[in-house]
């Protein structure tokens, strides 16, 4: 770098942001519990490639849908020419997996996975380039009992982040010919309207009418209120699935609201559809979307495997949980190694690998470019670690083979120190922290 010129700076993609150390504490809650969640109802982890055959995405989601249409980050590889794509989203990766691998022979399968997925969308407050999804699969099940129970995985999920006031909206949209019998009454009422309808609803009219919809445009509300319901068109099989969803939820006291006009932004559903929503995020207020995607697999050239799954934008889900207060640890450590001088440094290091073999996290004084630092100004980072005891060695310390150790967060505000020998610290500090009984505390004298 020239010493005179100043150095340019480059700045993150637009729409694509920084996860920083203050919200990882919220963000390591979130995932640890949403872990144990879809533990506890048998899921298991698939990792799936973030790139992928551009034609994938176009043929799962659907060529006439936002995402395929004017969203997807798109690439020529330009060491073979092949077309590719960044995942928009993690359903088709999760559907490609199962047929390469024959995931489902040996009958069904739960599957969830976490990562982030593209869309080239107007970033705004919850809306991003990059963006971070949770979301899980279930491949093989047909009933109506799966797709209830995914539904009661999220809301024990919100009732274990402390979440409250998601609604969840259900619909169900029926199969192929259902869709097709309501697409040609919903075209002829959409005609017989056409000075009502906006370019993008005219443009969609005969390709995608379902997702007329889903406008957000206030001045076709009312037009697409009146429309023709889906719901009205469903058969006997189809209604008998959606009866059986409602059932278990209503059996299980899980609210809803049955929202006729829910469609969905992507192409692979049918039947059951559900988004879990909110009105504190804004315009962005949908936490988690799913449904049934019974077609795909076979559309895929698999075998016939009906699935089902949702998937749910993390940032929304954090933002949701810093208003609801849920406090997070933002601790780093269990100690902070505080020392002085070489042989004490020395001291320190062998005592800090012997703390962490006995499970504790153990952060170590390192020089910065200021240099090692003054016992003061080591003991305010022992502070600002949060760590629940520092240990300190200095000059003393090592001529009387002890070190002390300082309780950083004693109750009533009290800052006890106790000398200990060198070689009971570790024992003494697990005593400490993780609790035990029937030690021997005779050489530890804490003085205020
Ligand atoms: P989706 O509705 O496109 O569905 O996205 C699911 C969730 O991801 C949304 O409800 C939202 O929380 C979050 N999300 C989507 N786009 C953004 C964005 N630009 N910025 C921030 N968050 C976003 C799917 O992706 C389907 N694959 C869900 C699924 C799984 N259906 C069946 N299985």
């Amino acid at each position: 770098m020239s010493e005179n010129k100043k150095a340019e700076k480059i700045t993150a993609v637009k729409g694509m942001n920084d996860i920083l150390p203050a919200d990882a504490p919220l963000w390591e809650l979130f995932e640890n519990t949403v872990h144990s969640v879809l533990k506890s109802y048998g899921f298991q982890k698939i990792v799936t490639p973030i790139v992928e055959d551009t034609a994938l995405f176009k043929r799962a989601i659907g060529a006439v849908t936002d995402i395929v249409e004017k969203e997807m980050y798109s690439f020529t590889d330009s060491m073979n020419g092949d077309a590719l794509t960044l995942r928009p989203e993690g359903t088709a990766g999760v559907v490609r997996a199962v047929i390469e691998h024959n995931l489902v022979y040996e009958g069904p399968k739960r599957v969830w996975y976490k990562g982030p997925m593209f869309r080239h969308e107007r970033p705004q407050r919850g809306r991003y380039r990059q963006f971070f999804q949770v979301g899980a699969e279930a491949v093989g099940f047909a009933g109506p009992d799966i797709d209830a129970e995914l539904i009661m995985l999220c809301r024990r999920l919100w009732d274990d982040l402390g979440l409250e006031h998601i609604r969840l909206e259900l619909n169900s949209i029926g199969d192929a010919a259902e869709r097709g019998r309501h697409r040609v009454d919903l075209i002829a009422y959409f005609e017989a309207n056409l000075e009502l309808l906006d370019l993008e609803a005219k443009n969609r009219l005969h390709a995608n009418p379902l997702r007329i919809l889903d406008t957000k445009n206030p001045a076709m509300q009312d037009l697409v209120n009146k429309a023709p319901k889906l719901l009205d068109y469903l058969e006997a099989e189809s209604i008998a699935h959606f009866e059986g969803v409602k059932r278990i939820l209503d059996h299980n006291n899980v609210p809803y609201t049955v929202n006729p006009r829910l469609v969905r932004g992507l192409d692979y559903y049918n039947r059951t559809v559900f988004e879990w929503v909110t009105d504190a995020l804004g315009a962005q207020g949908t936490v988690c979307a799913g449904g049934r995607y019974d077609p795909l697999i076979e559309s895929f050239g698999g075998k016939p495997t009906p699935a089902v799954g949702f998937a749910m934008g993390i940032e929304r889900l954090i933002e949701l949980m810093k208003m609801a207060g849920e406090p997070a640890d933002p601790s780093t450590c269990d100690v902070y190694m505080v020392h002085q001088g070489e042989a004490a440094q020395m001291q320190a290091f062998v005592l800090a690998e012997r703390i962490r073999d006995a499970g504790l996290d153990v952060v170590l004084h390192c020089a910065a470019a200021s240099g090692a630092g003054s016992f003061k100004n080591q003991m305010k980072k022992a502070d600002a670690s949060g760590a629940a005891f520092a240990v300190i060695i200095g000059e003393d310390e090592i001529a009387n083979h002890v070190v002390n150790v300082k309780a950083m967060r004693a109750a009533g505000g009290g800052q006890q120190q106790a000398t200990v020998p060198f070689d009971e610290a570790v024992d003494h500090l697990v005593d400490q922290i993780i609790g035990g009984h029937d030690h021997d505390h005779d050489h530890v004298h804490y003085h205020h």
